[in-house]
Protein backbone atom coordinates (compact mmCIF):
# COMPACT_ATOMS: atom_id res chain seq x y z
CA UNK A 1 0.00 0.00 0.00
CA UNK A 2 1.32 3.12 -1.09
CA UNK A 3 2.60 5.30 2.01
CA UNK A 4 1.31 8.44 0.63
CA UNK A 5 -2.56 7.35 -0.24
CA UNK A 6 -4.01 7.29 3.03
CA UNK A 7 -2.95 8.99 6.47
CA UNK A 8 -0.48 6.65 8.37
CA UNK A 9 -2.73 6.78 11.47
CA UNK A 10 -5.36 5.12 9.38
CA UNK A 11 -2.65 2.46 7.74
CA UNK A 12 -2.19 1.49 11.23
CA UNK A 13 -5.34 0.66 12.15
CA UNK A 14 -6.39 -0.86 9.10
CA UNK A 15 -3.54 -3.50 10.43
CA UNK A 16 -5.26 -3.41 13.81
CA UNK A 17 -8.75 -4.53 12.86
CA UNK A 18 -7.04 -7.11 10.48
CA UNK A 19 -8.50 -10.73 12.59
CA UNK A 20 -11.99 -10.37 11.64
CA UNK A 21 -11.44 -9.21 8.50
CA UNK A 22 -8.66 -12.07 7.22
CA UNK A 23 -11.35 -14.73 8.36
CA UNK A 24 -13.66 -12.80 6.31
CA UNK A 25 -11.45 -13.11 3.19
CA UNK A 26 -10.10 -16.90 3.99
CA UNK A 27 -13.85 -17.39 4.07
CA UNK A 28 -14.61 -16.09 0.85
CA UNK A 29 -11.98 -17.90 -0.50
CA UNK A 30 -12.85 -21.44 0.91
CA UNK A 31 -16.24 -20.55 0.06
CA UNK A 32 -15.29 -20.06 -3.52
CA UNK A 33 -13.08 -23.20 -3.82
CA UNK A 34 -15.81 -25.69 -2.03
CA UNK A 35 -19.30 -24.01 -2.71
CA UNK A 36 -21.52 -21.65 0.24
CA UNK A 37 -22.89 -24.45 1.68
CA UNK A 38 -19.69 -26.80 2.71
CA UNK A 39 -18.14 -23.66 4.30
CA UNK A 40 -19.93 -23.07 8.07
CA UNK A 41 -19.34 -19.46 8.93
CA UNK A 42 -19.17 -19.01 12.41
CA UNK A 43 -17.00 -15.61 12.32
CA UNK A 44 -19.83 -12.76 11.77
CA UNK A 45 -22.34 -11.39 14.33
CA UNK A 46 -24.87 -10.08 11.48
CA UNK A 47 -27.88 -11.01 13.30
CA UNK A 48 -30.58 -13.05 11.60
CA UNK A 49 -33.66 -13.66 13.82
CA UNK A 50 -36.70 -12.92 12.26
CA UNK A 51 -37.37 -9.17 13.04
CA UNK A 52 -40.89 -8.40 14.84
CA UNK A 53 -44.07 -8.52 12.59
CA UNK A 54 -44.53 -4.89 14.40
CA UNK A 55 -41.44 -3.72 12.67
CA UNK A 56 -42.94 -5.03 9.38
CA UNK A 57 -46.29 -3.34 10.34
CA UNK A 58 -44.97 0.04 11.53
CA UNK A 59 -43.12 0.00 8.11
CA UNK A 60 -45.77 -0.27 6.06
CA UNK A 61 -47.92 2.64 7.93
CA UNK A 62 -45.34 4.80 7.52
CA UNK A 63 -44.63 4.16 4.19
CA UNK A 64 -48.18 4.20 3.09
CA UNK A 65 -47.94 8.49 4.89
CA UNK A 66 -47.50 11.29 2.50
CA UNK A 67 -45.68 14.05 4.51
CA UNK A 68 -43.14 15.64 3.30
CA UNK A 69 -41.95 17.27 6.09
CA UNK A 70 -41.04 13.90 7.99
CA UNK A 71 -38.53 13.29 5.04
CA UNK A 72 -36.71 16.32 5.72
CA UNK A 73 -33.96 17.27 8.49
CA UNK A 74 -35.31 17.29 11.46
CA UNK A 75 -33.98 18.35 15.15
CA UNK A 76 -30.04 16.74 15.43
CA UNK A 77 -31.22 14.85 18.38
CA UNK A 78 -34.25 12.96 16.42
CA UNK A 79 -37.87 13.99 15.63
CA UNK A 80 -39.45 14.80 19.44
CA UNK A 81 -41.84 11.80 19.16
CA UNK A 82 -39.46 9.31 18.23
CA UNK A 83 -36.75 10.35 21.28
CA UNK A 84 -40.06 10.62 23.76
CA UNK A 85 -41.16 7.08 22.79
CA UNK A 86 -37.83 5.39 23.39
CA UNK A 87 -37.47 7.34 26.71
CA UNK A 88 -41.00 6.15 27.76
CA UNK A 89 -39.73 2.73 26.61
CA UNK A 90 -36.78 2.92 28.87
CA UNK A 91 -38.17 3.98 32.12
CA UNK A 92 -40.25 1.33 32.00
CA UNK A 93 -37.31 -1.67 31.19
CA UNK A 94 -34.35 0.06 33.42
CA UNK A 95 -36.31 1.07 36.30
CA UNK A 96 -34.60 4.30 35.77
CA UNK A 97 -36.54 7.94 34.61
CA UNK A 98 -35.59 8.71 31.21
CA UNK A 99 -37.10 11.56 29.21
CA UNK A 100 -37.13 12.90 26.19
CA UNK A 101 -34.98 15.74 26.52
CA UNK A 102 -31.50 13.38 27.58
CA UNK A 103 -32.13 11.22 23.97
CA UNK A 104 -30.16 11.76 21.24
CA UNK A 105 -31.17 9.42 18.25
CA UNK A 106 -27.67 8.19 16.36
CA UNK A 107 -26.76 6.15 13.32
CA UNK A 108 -26.39 3.09 15.51
CA UNK A 109 -24.66 2.48 18.87
CA UNK A 110 -21.51 2.75 16.67
CA UNK A 111 -22.39 6.22 15.95
CA UNK A 112 -23.78 6.96 19.63
CA UNK A 113 -20.23 5.78 21.05
CA UNK A 114 -18.43 7.93 18.75
CA UNK A 115 -20.30 10.92 19.61
CA UNK A 116 -19.66 10.23 23.12
CA UNK A 117 -16.13 10.11 22.77
CA UNK A 118 -15.54 13.28 21.12
CA UNK A 119 -18.08 14.46 23.48
CA UNK A 120 -15.97 14.21 26.86
CA UNK A 121 -12.12 13.20 25.43
CA UNK A 122 -9.83 16.06 25.24
CA UNK A 123 -6.60 14.37 23.25
CA UNK A 124 -4.46 12.22 25.59
CA UNK A 125 -7.83 11.17 27.95
CA UNK A 126 -7.98 7.53 28.61
CA UNK A 127 -11.10 4.96 28.65
CA UNK A 128 -10.76 1.71 29.90
CA UNK A 129 -11.69 -1.29 28.31
CA UNK A 130 -12.23 -4.39 29.55
CA UNK A 131 -10.68 -7.70 27.72
CA UNK A 132 -11.89 -9.63 25.90
CA UNK A 133 -13.77 -6.45 24.09
CA UNK A 134 -15.43 -5.55 20.78
CA UNK A 135 -12.70 -4.33 18.56
CA UNK A 136 -14.07 -1.40 17.06
CA UNK A 137 -13.50 0.50 20.52
CA UNK A 138 -10.11 0.63 20.48
CA UNK A 139 -11.25 2.98 16.39
CA UNK A 140 -14.08 4.83 18.38
CA UNK A 141 -11.72 6.22 21.26
CA UNK A 142 -8.69 6.82 18.94
CA UNK A 143 -10.62 8.91 16.14
CA UNK A 144 -11.77 11.03 19.43
CA UNK A 145 -7.64 10.99 20.33
CA UNK A 146 -8.46 9.28 23.40
CA UNK A 147 -5.88 6.04 24.39
CA UNK A 148 -7.81 2.89 25.45
CA UNK A 149 -6.30 1.02 28.64
CA UNK A 150 -7.27 -2.65 28.52
CA UNK A 151 -8.09 -4.21 31.76
CA UNK A 152 -8.91 -7.89 32.22
CA UNK A 153 -12.18 -9.76 33.24
CA UNK A 154 -11.73 -12.69 35.31
CA UNK A 155 -10.67 -16.07 33.56
CA UNK A 156 -14.81 -16.49 33.56
CA UNK A 157 -15.16 -13.22 31.68
CA UNK A 158 -17.00 -11.41 34.67
CA UNK A 159 -16.21 -8.06 36.12
CA UNK A 160 -12.80 -8.16 38.17
CA UNK A 161 -13.26 -4.78 40.02
CA UNK A 162 -9.83 -4.59 41.66
CA UNK A 163 -8.30 -4.69 37.71
CA UNK A 164 -10.71 -1.99 36.60
CA UNK A 165 -9.48 0.27 39.74
CA UNK A 166 -5.99 -0.92 39.36
CA UNK A 167 -6.17 0.87 35.44
CA UNK A 168 -7.57 4.12 37.05
CA UNK A 169 -5.49 7.07 36.43
CA UNK A 170 -5.39 10.74 36.36
CA UNK A 171 -6.88 10.91 33.04
CA UNK A 172 -9.31 8.51 32.76
CA UNK A 173 -12.41 9.57 31.58
CA UNK A 174 -14.58 7.03 31.01
CA UNK A 175 -14.94 2.67 31.53
CA UNK A 176 -16.67 1.60 28.73
CA UNK A 177 -18.50 -1.55 29.71
CA UNK A 178 -20.41 -4.09 27.31
CA UNK A 179 -22.95 -6.71 29.16
CA UNK A 180 -24.13 -9.12 27.73
CA UNK A 181 -21.29 -9.15 25.87
CA UNK A 182 -19.21 -9.37 22.32
CA UNK A 183 -17.27 -11.74 22.42
CA UNK A 184 -17.94 -13.49 25.27
CA UNK A 185 -21.70 -13.82 26.01
CA UNK A 186 -20.97 -12.88 29.65
CA UNK A 187 -23.91 -11.15 31.48
CA UNK A 188 -22.22 -9.22 34.45
CA UNK A 189 -24.11 -10.03 37.75
CA UNK A 190 -25.97 -7.27 39.60
CA UNK A 191 -23.58 -7.94 42.30
CA UNK A 192 -20.32 -7.16 40.70
CA UNK A 193 -22.03 -4.34 39.10
CA UNK A 194 -23.31 -2.65 42.50
CA UNK A 195 -19.43 -3.02 43.56
CA UNK A 196 -18.46 -1.53 40.32
CA UNK A 197 -20.22 1.49 40.59
CA UNK A 198 -19.33 2.07 44.29
CA UNK A 199 -15.88 1.71 43.33
CA UNK A 200 -16.49 4.38 40.46
CA UNK A 201 -18.39 6.81 42.82
CA UNK A 202 -15.04 6.68 45.25
CA UNK A 203 -13.00 8.28 41.92
CA UNK A 204 -15.65 10.67 40.43
CA UNK A 205 -16.42 14.02 41.11
CA UNK A 206 -18.03 17.22 39.56
CA UNK A 207 -14.64 19.21 38.61
CA UNK A 208 -12.80 15.62 37.20
CA UNK A 209 -16.05 13.36 36.26
CA UNK A 210 -15.90 9.62 35.40
CA UNK A 211 -18.31 8.15 33.30
CA UNK A 212 -19.22 4.58 32.99
CA UNK A 213 -20.30 4.40 29.40
CA UNK A 214 -23.01 1.47 28.92
CA UNK A 215 -22.85 -0.33 25.72
CA UNK A 216 -26.25 -1.83 25.93
CA UNK A 217 -26.88 -3.19 22.41
CA UNK A 218 -27.46 -6.77 23.74
CA UNK A 219 -29.60 -6.13 26.54
CA UNK A 220 -32.86 -7.44 25.50
CA UNK A 221 -30.65 -10.63 23.99
CA UNK A 222 -30.71 -13.02 27.09
CA UNK A 223 -32.04 -16.28 28.22
CA UNK A 224 -31.74 -17.78 31.50
CA UNK A 225 -33.16 -14.66 32.86
CA UNK A 226 -36.22 -12.30 32.60
CA UNK A 227 -33.70 -9.13 32.24
CA UNK A 228 -30.43 -8.17 31.62
CA UNK A 229 -28.85 -6.45 35.37
CA UNK A 230 -28.75 -2.69 34.24
CA UNK A 231 -25.22 -1.19 34.84
CA UNK A 232 -26.43 2.53 34.76
CA UNK A 233 -28.90 1.90 37.79
CA UNK A 234 -25.87 1.16 40.38
CA UNK A 235 -23.91 4.79 38.83
CA UNK A 236 -25.03 8.29 38.56
CA UNK A 237 -22.94 9.42 36.24
CA UNK A 238 -23.57 6.60 33.30
CA UNK A 239 -24.40 7.18 29.49
CA UNK A 240 -26.33 5.01 27.52
CA UNK A 241 -25.57 3.73 24.33
CA UNK A 242 -27.96 1.25 22.20
CA UNK A 243 -29.52 0.25 19.20
CA UNK A 244 -32.23 -1.61 17.88
CA UNK A 245 -29.89 -3.64 15.31
CA UNK A 246 -30.46 -6.76 17.27
CA UNK A 247 -33.90 -6.09 19.06
CA UNK A 248 -35.73 -5.64 15.91
CA UNK A 249 -32.54 -7.31 13.98
CA UNK A 250 -32.08 -4.73 11.50
CA UNK A 251 -28.63 -4.00 11.81
CA UNK A 252 -28.59 -2.38 8.44
CA UNK A 253 -31.03 0.26 9.40
CA UNK A 254 -28.86 1.78 11.93
CA UNK A 255 -31.04 3.14 14.32
CA UNK A 256 -29.67 3.63 17.41
CA UNK A 257 -29.28 6.29 20.82
CA UNK A 258 -27.75 7.95 23.81
CA UNK A 259 -29.80 8.22 26.84
CA UNK A 260 -29.15 9.99 30.02
CA UNK A 261 -31.07 8.98 32.46
CA UNK A 262 -32.87 12.23 34.62
CA UNK A 263 -30.86 12.03 37.45
CA UNK A 264 -27.53 12.21 35.29
CA UNK A 265 -24.72 15.13 37.02
CA UNK A 266 -24.66 17.86 34.42
CA UNK A 267 -26.84 16.30 31.94
CA UNK A 268 -27.54 19.68 30.04
CA UNK A 269 -24.28 20.42 28.43
CA UNK A 270 -23.36 16.74 27.69
CA UNK A 271 -26.50 16.60 25.57
CA UNK A 272 -25.64 19.69 24.02
CA UNK A 273 -22.89 18.42 22.92
CA UNK A 274 -23.43 15.52 21.87
CA UNK A 275 -26.76 16.71 19.78
CA UNK A 276 -24.11 18.97 17.72
CA UNK A 277 -21.71 16.47 17.74
CA UNK A 278 -24.09 13.78 15.80
CA UNK A 279 -24.34 16.67 13.01
CA UNK A 280 -20.76 17.70 12.93
CA UNK A 281 -19.44 13.60 12.72
CA UNK A 282 -21.53 13.79 9.66
CA UNK A 283 -24.20 11.82 10.92
CA UNK A 284 -26.51 15.11 10.66
CA UNK A 285 -29.51 12.77 12.28
CA UNK A 286 -30.28 9.10 12.65
CA UNK A 287 -32.50 7.45 9.66
CA UNK A 288 -36.14 9.82 9.54
CA UNK A 289 -37.93 6.38 8.20
CA UNK A 290 -36.37 4.39 11.34
CA UNK A 291 -37.28 6.84 13.60
CA UNK A 292 -40.64 6.78 12.76
CA UNK A 293 -41.07 3.18 13.06
CA UNK A 294 -39.72 3.31 16.58
CA UNK A 295 -41.51 6.03 17.37
CA UNK A 296 -44.94 3.17 17.12
CA UNK A 297 -42.98 0.33 18.63
CA UNK A 298 -40.78 1.08 21.40
CA UNK A 299 -40.61 -2.34 22.80
CA UNK A 300 -41.02 -4.59 19.87
CA UNK A 301 -38.37 -7.73 19.95
CA UNK A 302 -37.35 -9.94 17.41
CA UNK A 303 -37.25 -13.65 17.54
CA UNK A 304 -35.08 -14.11 20.74
CA UNK A 305 -36.09 -17.61 21.03
CA UNK A 306 -34.38 -18.76 17.74
CA UNK A 307 -30.90 -17.50 18.80
CA UNK A 308 -31.75 -19.20 22.65
CA UNK A 309 -32.11 -22.46 20.75
CA UNK A 310 -29.05 -22.06 18.47
CA UNK A 311 -27.22 -21.11 21.92
CA UNK A 312 -28.24 -24.39 23.22
CA UNK A 313 -27.47 -26.90 20.35
CA UNK A 314 -23.91 -25.36 19.43
CA UNK A 315 -22.87 -24.65 23.11
CA UNK A 316 -24.13 -28.32 24.24
CA UNK A 317 -22.07 -29.89 21.74
CA UNK A 318 -18.92 -28.33 21.98
CA UNK A 319 -19.10 -28.96 25.72
CA UNK A 320 -19.98 -32.27 25.03
CA UNK A 321 -16.82 -32.82 22.67
CA UNK A 322 -14.72 -31.36 25.62
CA UNK A 323 -14.50 -27.58 24.81
CA UNK A 324 -14.13 -25.66 28.13
CA UNK A 325 -16.64 -22.75 27.78
CA UNK A 326 -18.87 -20.44 29.85
CA UNK A 327 -22.10 -20.83 29.01
CA UNK A 328 -23.60 -17.73 26.98
CA UNK A 329 -25.88 -15.78 29.01
CA UNK A 330 -26.56 -13.21 26.44
CA UNK A 331 -25.36 -11.72 23.30
CA UNK A 332 -24.61 -13.79 20.13
CA UNK A 333 -21.14 -15.58 20.39
CA UNK A 334 -19.58 -18.18 22.49
CA UNK A 335 -15.89 -17.67 23.83
CA UNK A 336 -14.54 -21.42 24.10
CA UNK A 337 -10.65 -22.24 25.00
CA UNK A 338 -9.11 -23.24 22.11
CA UNK A 339 -7.67 -26.83 22.86
CA UNK A 340 -4.70 -25.84 22.14
CA UNK A 341 -2.63 -22.53 23.57
CA UNK A 342 -2.40 -21.27 19.87
CA UNK A 343 -5.49 -19.99 18.55
CA UNK A 344 -4.49 -18.85 15.39
CA UNK A 345 -2.77 -22.70 14.84
CA UNK A 346 -6.39 -24.02 15.75
CA UNK A 347 -8.59 -21.59 14.05
CA UNK A 348 -6.51 -23.08 10.86
CA UNK A 349 -7.22 -26.46 12.17
CA UNK A 350 -10.54 -25.57 12.05
CA UNK A 351 -10.90 -24.19 8.65
CA UNK A 352 -8.90 -27.43 7.47
CA UNK A 353 -12.45 -28.86 8.80
CA UNK A 354 -14.32 -26.06 6.80
CA UNK A 355 -15.96 -23.87 9.67
CA UNK A 356 -14.43 -20.62 10.10
CA UNK A 357 -14.54 -18.73 13.75
CA UNK A 358 -12.31 -16.25 15.19
CA UNK A 359 -9.30 -16.26 17.15
CA UNK A 360 -9.44 -14.66 20.23
CA UNK A 361 -6.16 -12.29 20.20
CA UNK A 362 -8.44 -10.33 17.54
CA UNK A 363 -10.22 -9.56 21.22
CA UNK A 364 -7.40 -9.20 23.67
CA UNK A 365 -7.50 -12.48 24.76
CA UNK A 366 -5.40 -15.49 22.84
CA UNK A 367 -5.72 -19.30 23.78
CA UNK A 368 -9.46 -18.63 22.94
CA UNK A 369 -12.19 -18.64 19.70
CA UNK A 370 -15.12 -16.37 19.02
CA UNK A 371 -17.99 -18.41 17.44
CA UNK A 372 -20.97 -16.39 16.27
CA UNK A 373 -24.01 -18.39 16.73
CA UNK A 374 -26.25 -15.76 14.64
CA UNK A 375 -26.29 -18.25 11.79
CA UNK A 376 -29.18 -20.76 9.88
CA UNK A 377 -30.08 -23.56 12.18
CA UNK A 378 -28.56 -25.92 9.33
CA UNK A 379 -24.81 -23.98 9.45
CA UNK A 380 -24.92 -25.68 13.17
CA UNK A 381 -25.77 -28.82 12.29
CA UNK A 382 -23.35 -28.77 9.68
CA UNK A 383 -20.73 -27.02 11.34
CA UNK A 384 -20.67 -29.67 14.80
CA UNK A 385 -18.64 -32.29 12.55
CA UNK A 386 -16.20 -30.23 12.04
CA UNK A 387 -15.44 -28.65 15.51
CA UNK A 388 -15.23 -32.67 16.67
CA UNK A 389 -13.28 -32.97 14.44
CA UNK A 390 -10.92 -30.60 14.93
CA UNK A 391 -10.42 -30.88 18.58
CA UNK A 392 -9.68 -34.75 17.71
CA UNK A 393 -6.93 -33.64 15.75
CA UNK A 394 -5.51 -30.94 18.34
CA UNK A 395 -5.17 -33.45 20.90
C1 LIG B 1 -20.63 -4.68 21.50
C2 LIG B 1 -21.15 -3.93 20.32
N1 LIG B 1 -21.34 -2.61 20.43
C3 LIG B 1 -21.78 -1.89 19.40
C4 LIG B 1 -22.10 -2.48 18.19
C5 LIG B 1 -22.59 -1.62 17.07
O1 LIG B 1 -23.93 -1.87 16.82
P1 LIG B 1 -24.83 -0.91 15.94
O2 LIG B 1 -25.31 -1.72 14.79
O3 LIG B 1 -25.93 -0.50 16.82
O4 LIG B 1 -24.01 0.24 15.49
C6 LIG B 1 -21.91 -3.86 18.02
C7 LIG B 1 -22.18 -4.51 16.74
O5 LIG B 1 -22.01 -5.67 16.54
C8 LIG B 1 -21.44 -4.61 19.12
O6 LIG B 1 -21.25 -5.93 19.05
Amino acid sequence: MSARAIASKVAENMKKASWIREMFEKGLRLKAEFGEKNVQDFSLGNPNADPPPAFYQALAAVAAERVPAQHRYMPNAGFPEARAAVAKFLTESYGLEFDAAGMVLSTGAAGATNVVMHAILDPGDEVIVLAPFFPEYRFYIEQAQGQMVLADTRPNCQLDVAAIETALTDRTRALLLNTPNNPTGAVYSDVDLKALGEMLACHDNDDQPLYLICDDVYRRVVYDMDRCPVPASRYARSIVVSSYSKDFSVAGERLGYIALPKRTPLREPLIGAMTMLNRTLGFVNAPALMQRIIARCPDALCDVEFYHQNRDLLCNALREYGYELPMPGGALYAFPKTPIEDDVAFVDVLMKHKVLAVPGRGFGRAGHMRVSYCVDRETIERGLPGFKAAIEEAR
